[in-house]
């Protein structure tokens, strides 16, 4: 018998309580999924929280500073739990998993000894193994950062259990892009495609199991060149076209995409395939040709405009969001400025901006001019200002429309679902719980800068 099987054996004679927290992108969320679908054959169900649970797995992000520390605090508290359950005779193992425990590898257990497993995001199809090393070894910490030669995709079990109503789907990981402020290339490691046939069978599971809409992820998921059953590589908007005849897959996504990876292929897919959503997450990151050079992003202004341009002629009801650093080493007034004024004429719908913040490792991290703090907390307060406006705006343009909602979970006052329109906003409103999973037309009667509220119209929508 394996060492897996006994583990597994000794477990299915007392199951045992696993809590996850999850921090950072949406395939953090897809890999803790498949964390806890891996593990529940040794016998661990998930709970919702972290006391008394025998397994407490973080899910880390080290994109931001900030992102990062947030696990050195949570691994405080964990310890004193961890304490406390040995007090009364119990144990409960730590894991540090996803792009933390990637980057700091061995460091997590000499600054936080209370952690017992540390392991990356391509080697988490490990677990059951450094699990059943800690067990044995009744102490001594387990660490596996490796970015394994088998991909482990190959090695997790199939999807199994049902993901909702929308569903996460990794189709690409990693990054060969090199950002020069950006740590995703030296955590995920270099991109991967997986084939086709694979996703068109993780997708249809994912239906079978409830899922109407799907989001195709990936750091780079434009990128996407997976092995097709041709012997080809097929493109993202190749993918898109062959997953749009899965029957009853109702909305498609994808996230996060790069402006230099928009070919036209993709670009007509946003044009022919009616469940791909009018939606798209397309980072710029900056609006000065001088910061993006720095930032080794390889497009310019006027690239982004281009690829903006052509995706809106294919779409016109596209909503565009993005991501945006202020304070790069080296952003002067007028660069800033340069951000400002992308902004006002891109008119996004919704995005995220932050403080720019030095990662180990990186390039721009010893980068001369750093940015004083106060003049990034400054700019990114005038740009939230704008962002939150033009957030507004979108939102409120759709007052007195009647969208397609999809229905996903309940609200927060009884009688209430919430479900997302085609632009993604949350869309909240008085339906029988009965009705979730499906996509319903909603009179949209009120905006706020984050969601909007409406009421059912009587016309079947689908
Ligand atoms: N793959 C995506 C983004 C991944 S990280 C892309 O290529 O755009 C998500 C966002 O975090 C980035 O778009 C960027 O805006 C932000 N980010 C990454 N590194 C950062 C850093 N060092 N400081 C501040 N923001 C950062
Ligand atoms: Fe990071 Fe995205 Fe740049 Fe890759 S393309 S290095 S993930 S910001
Ligand atoms: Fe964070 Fe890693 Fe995602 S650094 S944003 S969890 S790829």
């Amino acid at each position: 018998m394996t060492q897996l099987e006994d583990t597994a054996k000794a477990a299915s004679n007392s199951p045992r309580r696993l809590y996850i927290k999850n921090y950072g992108c949406q395939m953090n969320v897809y890999d803790s999924a498949r964390m806890a679908e891996l593990l529940a054959p040794l016998g661990y169900s998930l709970t919702v929280t972290a006391n008394d649970a025998d397994l407490v797995i973080l899910n880390t992000c080290h994109i931001r500073e900030k992102a990062a520390e947030k696990v050195f605090s949570e691994l405080g508290q964990l310890r004193r739990m961890k304490e406390a359950k040995a007090r009364r005779g119990g144990r409960m193992i730590l894991a540090v998993a996803g792009c933390v425990a990637q980057a700091e590898g061995a460091e997590i257990i000499e600054r936080a000894p209370c952690v017992d497993v540390v392991v990356g995001p391509q080697s988490y199809h490990h677990l059951p193994e450094l699990l059943a090393r800690v067990l044995r070894a009744d102490g001594a910490g387990a660490i596996d950062t490796s970015f394994p030669v088998e991909p482990k995709f190959d090695l997790l079990p199939k999807v199994a259990s049902p993901r909702g109503v929308a569903a996460f789907l990794t189709i690409q990981e990693g990054c060969d892009k090199f950002c020069s402020f950006c740590v995703v290339p030296y955590t995920r490691g270099a991109e991967y495609s997986r084939p086709v046939a694979e996703v068109l069978a993780e997708a249809r599971r994912l239906v079978r199991g409830g899922a109407r809409e799907i989001t195709l992820l990936g750091q780079n998921v434009n990128a996407y060149h997976g092995g097709g059953p041709d012997g080809r590589e097929w493109r993202l908007g190749e993918l898109i076209r062959q997953l749009a005849e899965v029957e009853r897959l109702d909305r498609i996504r994808y996230t996060t995409s790069h402006p230099r990876d928009v070919d036209d292929e993709l670009v007509a897919a946003h044009r022919d395939v009616p469940q791909l959503m009018p939606f798209l997450h397309l980072p710029v990151q900056s609006g000065s040709d001088r910061v993006l050079a720095l930032m080794n992003r390889r497009h310019t202004v006027a690239d982004y405009r281009r690829t903006v341009d052509r995706l809106r002629s294919a779409r016109p009801d596209l909503a565009l969001s993005t991501d945006l650093i202020v304070g790069y080493p080296g952003e002067s007034c007028e660069d800033f400025q340069a951000t400002m004024d992308l902004a006002d004429e891109m008119r996004f719908a919704q995005a995220f901006s932050f403080k720019y913040s030095p990662r180990p490792g990186t390039p721009a991290s010893s980068a001369a001019h750093q940015v004083p703090d106060e003049v990034k907390a400054q700019r990114l307060a005038e740009l939230q200002v704008l962002l939150g406006s033009q957030q507004r705006a979108f939102n409120e343009a759709c007052i007195g429309h009647t969208l397609p909602v999809l229905l996903e979970k309940p609200g927060r006052h009884k009688g209430q679902l919430v479900g997302r329109s085609p632009y993604l906003q949350s869309v909240h409103l008085a339906a029988p719980a009965d009705r979730m999973g499906d996509i319903v037309p909603v009179l949209i009667t009120a905006a706020s800068a984050n969601s909007l509220s409406g009421s059912l119209t009587g016309v079947a929508a689908e």
